[in-house]
């Protein structure tokens, strides 16, 4: 099953806030209710939420009674921005809002027309999306040699994705090829993306795994333990600086003083050259209650009256990243020069 479908003239998703103890499909009949969807994580994942508010403006489509083409461009344009304030950091959610309205501006459609391009473009972009994880998987997999021992963040599966994935699909398809690779999930606090989602999606690809906490990476690279590192994106700047889940950063540092390759797999779609560099990205900072939700032995942790900081992405630079894996190929340092070839092909 798809992570996030139009269906029954709802846009569907995998409620992935219950997993993995329970696997629930909600579905939405409004943008604003999508919106609200992409804010509170129930669907996450760069592409995935890129694909969700695409179906959201297909929402916003119908949910207009504007007879005339002009009056529904207008809710359409008033749904996209508040579908792209739904989280910051992620460029897809953008650059799939800003390609659907694309789509259907100046082309002289009437209203009903416009509100079938705008589903058109919107099923176009997740059917892509699966079609592009599939070539970024194979360019990917050749980085991987049979016996490695993979530390992989966040989660980047199936469920980040509409399907397949960005770096966990490079795993599988590793894995597919008839590999032995062995994933190390790091926890990835505090939404734990690595814990439940990651591997909830390794244990149905059979691929052999262990959970480890977000502080045991350095120990496994500096052993040796572990031959490479895998990570996506959530946006990539024109120098090669990557922006993805908190962690990522502390992780590239200690595969970079190790000598340990580490790999970053977006499509590009995730890539903005439009930024100079990683400090030009809006970092999301979400509330700080996502932290102090923590229990051990059944009790919150932290003191009653604790406050905690919560950002929710950190910049990984451009020296830290071995080489970043895209649907059109493998791109390797010096990012600046060599990413545009890789977006515009
Ligand atoms: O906050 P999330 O769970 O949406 O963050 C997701 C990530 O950071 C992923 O690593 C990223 O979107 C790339 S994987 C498709």
């Amino acid at each position: 099953m798809r992570t996030v479908f139009w269906e029954d003239n709802q846009t569907r998703m995998i409620d992935q806030r219950r997993l993995p103890g329970a696997f629930e499909v909600v579905a939405y009949r409004s943008h604003k209710d999508v919106a609200v969807a992409i804010k509170d994580m129930v669907v996450r994942g760069a592409p995935a939420i890129g694909a969700a508010a695409a179906f959201g403006l297909a929402l916003a489509a119908h949910e207009s009674a504007s007879t005339s083409t002009d009056d529904l461009l207008a809710d359409l344009h008033s749904a996209a921005a508040t579908l792209k304030s739904a989280r910051p950091t992620a460029v897809n959610l953008a650059w799939a809002v800003d390609r659907v309205i694309r789509s259907v501006e100046n082309k002289n459609l009437n209203a009903d027309e416009l509100r079938q391009a705008v589903l058109y473009e919107a099923q176009k972009i997740a059917d892509e999306d699966v079609e592009i994880n599939k070539r970024m998987a194979q360019h990917g997999a050749a980085l991987i040699n049979d016996g490695d021992t993979v530390i992989h963040h966040c989660n980047t599966g199936s469920l980040a994705t509409v399907d397949w994935g960005t770096a966990l699909g490079v795993i599988r398809m590793a894995h597919e090829q008839g590999k032995r690779v062995h994933v190390l999930v790091d926890e990835t606090r505090p939404r734990l993306q690595g814990a439940r989602l990651t591997a909830w999606e390794l244990e149905q690809y059979k691929i052999p795994y262990e959970i480890i906490s977000d502080n045991m990476s350095g120990y496994f690279l500096r052993a040796g333990k572990a031959q490479k590192v895998f990570f996506g994106a959530d946006r990539v700047t024109a120098n090669g600086d990557v922006a993805n889940k908190i962690g990522t950063y502390m992780l590239a540092l200690a595969a970079h003083d190790n000598n340990v390759p580490a790999y970053s797999v977006v499509p590009t779609s995730t890539i903005d050259l439009s930024l100079k560099d990683g400090s030009q990205i809006p970092i999301e900072e979400r509330d700080g209650g996502e932290v102090l939700d923590l229990q051990f032995r059944g009790e919150r942790v932290a003191p009653q009256n604790a406050r905690a900081r919560n950002p929710a992405f950190d910049v990984t630079p451009n020296r830290l990243i071995s080489a970043i894996v895209t649907e059109n190929g493998i791109v390797y340092p010096p990012f600046i020069t060599n990413l545009p070839e890789f977006v515009l092909s």
